[in-house]
């Protein structure tokens, strides 16, 4: 059962303790980890829809998910409904879901269409939002249709990778990338073909899953297929990501790529090519990247504690890659990973919300993703 805590009133200041007493620390070896209301209360959950979801770019979708001008697809990450489009020339275009008549979804999962038409009283919106067409409304005075354009929101790339800003004064996503874009330049994800998607469901807050993700701390416990490489991972966290490198070799057959071309991104570096990279871009975008297969995390909060987790596999674009063969032994092996921690992490939400729970140290040298994601949110949150 969730405690649920009240919405906090200027009456009760108590109420906010937790996050009024909250303080930044800069340094690893300082770090502490957040309050346990930070992890069910809707309240929490509520300044983050507002301040991170509605102030930072966040992971939407891949570029494959749409087919041209006129495709879309339909995403309510954080519980905020969108539609992202391509427009007549193929640009993206992203707008909030919602009928300017009377809040009715211009769409519904993914399609192509000349216009964005309502399920509820068939209002349409062309590719750029505009309203075009609304039955029976000719006798309504002072009806300017201009004013009743679909709400756009920020929309932006990386390579395939499909981001949207819901401030619309919010800086480039660029700036938000900082240098990872120059980093990963040589694994050329637009030559990545997607070839299976998957979504998990927990229920636990969306934090629990992202900061599990930034950490290697946990890896010989919960994974016990990897504690071979426990000591050889390094791993940093700046800016908005945190990035780990392990030594290839721990699922099966991850090695056999290196001896057939077809199977591996061409152009890579000897370390990019003996390395696995996990990495966690802030807020709700992650991956793991091989030189040869590579998931795309995408990490949707749908309430305080309940979170999908998108899954989209992406391997060079070749029959070779793409084959049986090759997928399912690795698809097998990542999907245990993946329930290895979906196991575990239902136990700490369910701990951290009982009476006996307080905050705990975090590892300076295995738990710094964690501590710069804690960090990021609570700033943002606190500093509105
Ligand atoms: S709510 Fe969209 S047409 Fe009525
Ligand atoms: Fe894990």
């Amino acid at each position: 059962m969730v405690n649920l805590i009240p919405k906090p009133t200027q009456d009760s200041p108590d109420d906010l303790a937790w996050l009024t007493g909250w303080r930044s620390r800069s340094l690893h070896s300082e770090a502490i980890t957040l309050p346990a209301e930070m992890y069910y209360s809707p309240y929490a959950y509520e300044l983050e829809q507002t301040h991170i979801f509605g102030k930072y770019w966040y992971y939407v979708g891949h570029i494959s998910q749409l087919a041209g001008a006129g495709s879309y697809f339909t995403v309510e990450i954080a519980q905020q409904p969108l539609v992202i489009v391509q427009n007549k020339v193929g640009e993206l275009r992203a707008f909030y879901n919602i009928c300017t008549h009377r809040a009715g979804p211009v769409a519904l999962g993914s399609g192509k269409c000349q216009r964005l038409t309502c399920l509820y009283h068939a209002w349409s919106f062309d590719l750029e939002g505009n309203l075009r067409g609304m039955p029976d409304m000719e006798a309504a005075e002072g009806f300017d249709g201009a004013a009743h354009a679909l709400t756009p929101v920020q929309v932006d790339r990386w390579g395939p990778f499909i981001f949207v800003n819901l401030d619309p004064t919010g800086e480039p996503l660029l700036v938000q990338l900082g240098e990872l874009p120059e980093m990963f330049q040589r694994y050329q994800f637009d030559r990545w073909a997607r070839v299976h998607s998957v979504d998990y469901w927990t229920d636990t807050n969306w934090k629990l899953y992202v900061e599990n993700n930034a950490e290697n701390y946990h890896e010989p416990t919960v994974h016990p297929s990897l504690i071979k490489y426990y000591n050889h991972i390094t791993a940093e966290a700046r800016y908005h990501y945190y990035l780990q490198k392990t030594p290839l070799g721990h699922a099966p057959g991850d090695q056999r790529f290196l001896d057939d071309p077809d199977l591996y991104i061409p152009g890579l570096t000897p370390e990019e090519m003996a390395n696995i990279s996990t990495m966690s871009f802030f807020p709700n975008f992650a991956w793991i990247v091989s030189p040869g297969w590579a998931i795309i995390y995408l990490i949707d909060p749908q309430g305080p504690v309940k979170t999908r987790v998108r899954w989209d596999w992406l391997v060079p674009d070749t029959e070779a890659a793409k084959s049986p063969d090759n997928l399912n032994p690795l698809i097998e092996y990542l999907d245990t990973i993946q329930q290895e921690d979906l196991k575990l992490l239902p136990e700490v939400q369910k701990r951290i919300q009982s009476m006996g729970y307080k905050p705990g140290r975090l590892s300076p040298t295995r738990e710094m993703g964690t501590h710069l994601f804690q960090e990021l949110i609570m700033n943002a949150i606190t500093s509105a």
